[in-house]
């Protein structure tokens, strides 16, 4: 899928949200508005909507399950490809449990969820992404070239930076990563499995250990000689199936790389950059690759073997722009 199909997927989705802030908006005039009292039999439409706010609250309260923090979300978010791994759990009756932080972000704070039912339980790595300080702002607006947006209330208050504009950007964000990690994973580039996405919120296969400890970034690693070679040879390999499919990540570094049991799992893809649709393809598959040679030529890698122009040449070659 290119980046305009999911362009117009985001688009299609934000309609929706548009729906449902309209509807809230006219819930809350509503509620305003009966605060006169009006005499409709034995109760005011006052008292009516009172008992019924505190019937609600009694509700929401008696959803909350006993052993978490909410039932499992999954049969109302948007749900990774199939064929499902055998360690999903896609029963609605499950409970997730939060069970701490694993990073903050500027733009995205990372928990440790699990998910649970009967005997079986999986990790997740929880991604929620902030309705602030988003890259679309602060980072190179070259991101958004070559990819198209309507003209629309939304596109509106996403410059005028409203609160429901930002969370727009903040939800635009999460469903261009969980796109990207569909649509790697199913090209079988080592991405964690993108497990489900609702609002900001991505849940992704755990990359860590059993006890919850998340795996060391690449930058955090001290591989020797062997392993260092390895990991290259890995890198080479994931940017050659990226090239593949006409993209590069857009913002590779040794920190959005996760070393686990020697395997390199790639990491935070909003931003992928389409090589073609993107006017700027090029440069970015440049800087991607110069960003990570860097770290490689630090640890020792050998410059003939880690050299970041032939290896862009090789890529562009691969993604058939030769
Ligand atoms: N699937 C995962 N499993 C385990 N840990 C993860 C996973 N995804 C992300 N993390 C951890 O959370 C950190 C932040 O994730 P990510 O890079 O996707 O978000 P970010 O908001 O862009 O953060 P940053 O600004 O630090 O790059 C990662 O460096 C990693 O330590
Ligand atoms: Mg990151």
């Amino acid at each position: 899928m290119r980046e305009h199909d999911l362009y117009e997927r985001y688009e299609s989705a934000f309609e929706g949200a548009d729906d449902t802030m309209r509807r809230k908006g006219k819930r809350t005039t509503t509620r305003r508005d009966d605060a006169e009292p009006t005499r409709r039999g034995r109760m005011t439409e006052e008292e009516k909507l009172r008992v019924a706010r505190v019937r609600e609250d009694q509700l929401s309260t008696a959803d909350t399950p006993e052993d978490g923090d909410r039932w499992s979300t999954w049969g109302d978010a948007d749900q990774g490809p199939k064929p499902h791994p055998s360690w999903l759990i896609t029963e609605l009756a499950a409970v997730d449990r939060e069970l701490g932080i694993v990073k903050t972000g500027k733009e995205a704070d990372v928990f440790l969820l699990e998910r649970a039912i009967g005997d079986r339980s999986s990790l997740l790595a929880a991604k929620r992404y902030r309705s602030n300080d988003h890259r679309m702002f602060h980072r190179d607006a070259g991101y958004l070239e070559g990819r198209r947006m309507k003209k629309s209330r939304e596109t509106r208050a996403i410059a005028n930076r409203t609160a429901f504009g930002r969370n727009l950007i903040a939800e635009q964000w999460a469903v261009a990563e969980f796109a990207a990690l569909t649509r790697l994973w199913q090209i079988g580039a080592p991405v964690p499995y993108p497990v489900q996405r609702s609002g900001t919120e991505l849940l992704l296969e755990f990359i860590g250990d059993a006890d919850g400890n998340a795996a060391p970034r690449l930058a955090q690693t001290r591989p020797d000689e062997d392993e260092l070679l390895d990991l290259w040879r890995q890198l080479v390999a994931t940017l050659s199936t990226l090239a593949e499919a006409g993209i590069t990540h857009g913002d590779l570094s040794a920190y959005n790389l996760m070393v686990h049991d020697g395997r390199l799992v790639v990491i935070d893809l909003p931003q992928v950059v389409d090589l073609v649709a993107n006017p700027r393809g090029v440069e970015f598959l440049d800087r991607d690759v110069r960003n990570v040679c860097g770290w490689f030529a630090a640890r020792g890698l050998p410059p003939e073997i880690g050299d970041p122009s032939a290896l862009v040449a090789t890529l562009l070659d691969v993604a058939g722009m030769t």
